[in-house]
């Protein structure tokens, strides 16, 4: 687990906002609806990254791992929504992952690089989020809920640092890693508040 990068490097640089739980508080039923999708798109992430690199062993093992955990994810946020008779929405695109892969840069190893590292970030902020729901909903099985799925995405976030250092020195991730956390909080920094993860 991280066995050499500076633990203070990888320290969001952003803190979400309560503004932002309460938009979220206020209209649960979307945000359950992009938490789906967002557990749905994780999913097939993983599976794009071990399809993108079939001699990886390493990163297939994780990978495969991580997609059939996001998928159960996907299940049990689907599983709340149809207690509750809500349904899955049409799929939208998400600002905030696409404005942080448009800095995913070109070159096998650059490229490997910044894929490994945005997943983190994307992952430890996702982790962030779903903390402060749980911190502050109301419903005692929905601060449960999300705290469990906190608790497993922040593994998630050193899953990927972990494999960044099988391929890359401990320099290169932490000088990689310092410019795309400033480049993620002025991303979500801008992002106009709505009930959605993003
Ligand atoms: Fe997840
Ligand atoms: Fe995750």
């Amino acid at each position: 687990m991280m066995p050499n990068i500076n633990p203070n490097l990888f320290k969001l640089r952003y803190v979400t906002s309560k503004a932002w739980v309460d938009t979220i508080l206020a209209d649960f039923n979307s945000f359950l609806n992009d938490h789906a999708q967002a557990e749905k798109k994780a999913s097939g992430m993983a599976i794009s990254m071990l399809s993108h690199y079939p001699d990886r062993p390493d990163l297939i093992r994780a990978m495969i791992d991580l997609s059939i955990e996001e998928l159960a994810h996907f299940r049990e946020v689907i599983k709340l929504m149809q207690a509750q008779g809500l349904q899955l929405g049409s799929d939208k695109k998400d600002p905030y992952i696409n404005a942080i892969r448009s800095h995913i840069r070109k070159g096998s190893e650059k490229y490997m690089l910044d894929r490994l590292l945005t997943a983190a970030i994307i992952e430890a902020r996702g982790c962030e989020r779903f903390a402060l729901i749980a911190r502050y909903h109301s419903a005692p099985e929905m601060k449960n809920f999300y705290q469990q799925i906190a608790d497993s995405e922040t593994k998630h976030h050193l899953l990927f640092i972990d494999l960044a250092t099988l391929y890359f020195t401990i320099p290169v991730i932490e000088q990689r890693l310092d410019q795309l956390l400033s480049i993620e909080a002025n991303i979500i920094e801008k992002l106009p508040l709505r009930a959605a993860l993003h």
